[in-house]
């Protein structure tokens, strides 16, 4: 099963006496780490209350699309860019049909309409419904628009019949939720990731760094493990947790990263060098503390190894991935570096006193030879899994080419 830490779920309740599960759906995605809001259709509030919603998901409930207080709060384009998936549980024969007409006249369709986020249904209705001529076709439509379709299971109904039509249960909808991640795009292949600051001694107690939290690093290597590669991480001291399914080496300095990268990165497929590394150390380390003593004191530094640079040049190299935190000229200072470290592509993001480095959200501009991508300002998960399926697709296109050169 994939994890849900980190993600954002918008479960979709329409009208059906299988709606009562819904809290329990919800509780279930906030235990596996994913942060819940709830939309609920008129005939589903009479099923089961807005206000259990409100306390099982922690948020007020949405219901309406043309309400101006809610649309001044979080309107349904927001909620369509919050979601990281939709899940519509329990999926009516009537959501469905208006699904599958693309109907936006109230807050769920609309918003099903305007996410670029996947989107599950999990149907739940009478065995008659179900098998009716109508919602089969409906149900083609959607599946044909790529909306996943859970279920449903088959057995005794509310209605007392017996038959196909059951809401699958909560606990089997949340392993599929989660599975919705799992893309499968970097199946097979090794990537190592480097993240944080490095840590430079001066003394034992002094040293220098940079305000790097490590976030985005971490998000890069989730991405990538959930995108079903194996992950190396490589981390500088950070206070973050080390994410599930993620080998992660943990080093201080910047030769010490160094070192570990390059050690990993001889055998891995990609290279995603996420870290900010401290371009110059002390020339001697102090054994004991410096003392106040002296009225001005000189610190002599020296050039670290640059981690991209050293990596592209292995033979073979891994396809490598730059970042490049830039405060001005962005493109221009990006492909730079791409050429100067001979890579294959820079992930230039602005920074400035309130931006990037220890914020929640960031955007980045992906430069590589020949085409620019911008991934608009995103929390950082978000960002890291859109980088990652570039990653995925410019690492494939390569590979094709280096194969057609073999050939031709
Ligand atoms: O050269 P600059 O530090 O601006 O480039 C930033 C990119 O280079 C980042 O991806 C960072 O991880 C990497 N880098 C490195 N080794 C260094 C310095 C930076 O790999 N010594």
């Amino acid at each position: 099963m994939g994890t849900l830490i980190n993600k954002r779920l918008l479960l979709g309740v329409t009208g059906g006496i299988a709606a009562y599960k819904s809290a329990d759906i919800v509780r279930r995605l906030r235990e596996a780490g994913a942060e819940v809001r709830v939309i609920m259709s008129p005939s589903a509030t009479e099923f089961i209350t807005p206000l259990t919603m409100q306390a099982v998901s922690g948020h007020p409930v949405h219901q309406h699309l043309l309400d101006t207080g809610a649309e001044s709060g979080m309107g349904h384009i927001e909620l369509a860019r919050w979601a990281d998936a939709v899940l519509v549980a329990p999926a009516s024969a009537n959501f469905l049909a208006r699904l599958a007409q693309g109907r936006a006249d109230d807050l769920l369709s609309t918003v099903c309409l305007a996410t670029e986020a996947p989107i599950a249904v999990a149907p739940a209705m009478n065995q008659q419904m179900w098998n009716n001529n109508a919602t089969q076709s409906n149900l083609a439509a959607v599946n044909k628009n790529g909306i996943k379709i859970f279920g449903p299971g088959e057995g005794s109904q509310a209605c007392g019949e017996v038959g196909p039509g059951r809401m699958l249960e909560p606990a089997d909808l949340v392993t599929l939720t989660s599975e919705l991640f799992a893309t499968g795009e970097l199946a097979g292949l090794t990537v190592v990731v480097t993240a944080g600051p490095t840590w430079e001694a001066i003394d034992p107690v002094r040293g220098l760094t940079n305000r790097s939290s490590g976030k985005m690093g971490y998000a890069v290597a989730e991405a990538a493990a959930e995108a079903g590669a194996k992950v190396i991480l490589v981390s500088g001291p950070t206070t973050l947790t080390e994410p599930e399914r993620v080998r992660t080496i943990r080093v201080t300095s910047a030769q010490q990263m160094h070192d570990a990268a390059l050690a990993q990165a001889a055998t891995a497929n990609i290279f995603i060098g996420v870290a900010a590394v401290a371009d110059y150390r002390p020339a001697q380390t102090a054994s004991k503390k410096i003392k106040k003593t002296a009225e001005r004191i000189t610190l002599e530094l020296v050039r670290n190894p640059d981690i991209l640079a050293d990596v592209a040049a292995l033979k073979p190299a891994p396809f490598t991935v730059g970042f490049a935190a830039e405060t001005d000229n962005i493109e221009a200072q990006a492909r730079q570096k791409l050429e100067s470290k001979k890579i294959n592509l820079i992930a230039a993001n602005r920074v400035g006193l309130d931006l990037g480095f220890e914020s929640d959200e960031n955007s980045l501009l992906l430069v590589e030879h020949g085409q620019v991508t911008e991934l608009p300002a995103q929390p950082k998960p978000k960002l890291a899994r859109a980088l990652i399926r570039h990653v995925a697709a410019s690492y494939r296109a390569r590979s094709g080419a280096e194969i057609y050169q073999l050939r031709s």
